[in-house]
């Protein structure tokens, strides 16, 4: 067993939550290239120098530190949510430090470490992997907004010491990601380590209905265009038409609204949504994509608005690499005979751009009452360390 030290980890995992501490208990708000992410960047590399890795920051502000050689790449993203928990890709970026210190110590096997920039997708859908694995071209990704307007390629010059290129992906064999479960089966079951199959498919845009903005008092109801409507019809009518189509696996979300101008007394005349679904299968997501767009041309046809498709962010499903995942299972047997499953991940996650450049595989631990993306976000102490010794063990019989 590679020597790794729980207690240096959890020191270092409580060390990174510093940086954006926020809300009550752990919770952290540290979004892409906000100061408290880039604070964070910079400590994480100072972190990586002082375990012998070669510091290389990518021209997005991916933090890689680098093994001599060929290695097996070991990390996640320290970029948080707008309100987010302490351990969402924190874990797996310092679970990935733990074990390639311990690698160092032991002598091998080579072990890189990466902390991907906006995973969570201040800009786009894990932008700063999606651009190292080819999926978003730079230029593309560099127009993507935020929810202010701030464009991608004005943030990502706030981050210091960036390099001119991008890491060359072949000097890894492979990429393990450790992450929290964010849902409720391993909480629920008693289970202390999932191992992933495959992470399903996401897709993500956002629409605009505009209609008139008018007087609340006198504007009669009748003859209205007003964008909150819109929404509201929309909003009803593809719950009832996705009953077809979907699985109980499958979910969609509204969950960023603009309304304009936002005012008890103005009936409103422009609303702008995300609109976000998540499925395993990709044909089932096209099936509701087509669903969205014709609905959203019913209402507004039908109530007099003007319609606009914002552009289409998405990612296909993917299955994880057989060989990866075995030794993960093989680890997990090992550490905790019995109290692990097979299971399939429905967040997002580096993974699923990385597996276009080299075998990926992802090992979960569970979270308290299946909570994510909120500041109550936790996992007992027993089983983050739990998933420390898989990860180290599957590690060193990959190596
Ligand atoms: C990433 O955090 C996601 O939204 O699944
Ligand atoms: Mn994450
Ligand atoms: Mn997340």
């Amino acid at each position: 067993m590679l020597p790794i030290q729980p207690e240096r980890f959890l020191a270092d995992l409580h060390k990174l939550r510093e940086f954006g501490a926020a809300g009550v208990g752990k919770g952290v708000v540290r979004p892409a290239y906000s100061e408290a992410d880039i604070a964070a960047r910079r400590w994480l590399a100072g972190r990586m120098k002082d375990t012998g890795l070669s510091v290389h920051v990518d021209p997005v502000g991916s933090v890689f530190g680098l093994a001599e050689g060929r290695s097996l790449l070991v990390g996640s993203h320290s970029d948080s949510q707008p309100e987010g928990g302490w351990l969402d890709g924190a874990l797996g970026v310092i679970a990935g430090l733990e074990v390639a210190r311990a690698s160092v110590e032991a002598g091998g096997p080579a072990v890189s470490v990466v902390s991907f920039e906006d995973e969570e997708g201040r800009f786009g859908v894990t932008t700063g992997s999606a651009v190292w694995s080819g999926t978003l071209a730079l230029d593309k990704a560099d127009g993507l907004t935020d929810r202010d307007g701030v464009t991608f390629g004005s943030a990502r010059g706030l981050m210091p010491g960036r390099a001119d290129s991008f890491v060359d992906p072949a000097r890894f064999t492979g990429f393990l990601e450790m992450h929290i479960e964010q849902g409720p089966v391993l909480d629920r079951e008693g289970e202390a380590i999932g191992v992933v199959d495959a992470i399903v498919g996401i897709r993500d845009m956002k629409i605009t209905f505009t209609g008139e903005q008018n007087h609340a008092g006198t504007t009669p109801m009748p003859g209205r265009r007003d964008a909150f409507q819109a929404l509201s019809q929309f909003n009803t009518l593809i719950a009832e038409r996705f009953a077809n189509v979907v699985t109980p696996r499958t979910v969609w979300t509204i969950g960023h609204v603009t309304l304009h101008p936002n005012a008890s007394s103005i009936v409103p005349g422009r609303l702008t949504f995300s609109m976000q679904w998540r499925d395993g299968d990709a044909d089932r997501l096209g099936r509701m994509e087509t669903i969205i767009r014709e609905t959203a041309e019913e209402v507004a046809k039908s109530g007099g608005f003007g319609l606009n498709f914002g552009p289409m962010l998405g990612l296909e499903p993917v299955d994880m690499d057989m060989r990866l995942r075995g030794a993960l299972e093989t680890a997990a047997e090992t550490e905790v005979p019995g109290r692990w499953r097979a299971m399939p991940s429905g967040a997002l996650h580096d993974a699923t751009n990385v597996s276009k450049l080299m075998p990926v595989a992802m090992l979960f631990v569970p979270s308290i009452g299946g909570i994510s993306h909120d500041f109550g976000e936790d996992t007992d102490e027993a089983d983050l360390i739990t998933g420390l010794r898989v990860l180290a063990r599957a590690v060193q019989a990959l190596g």
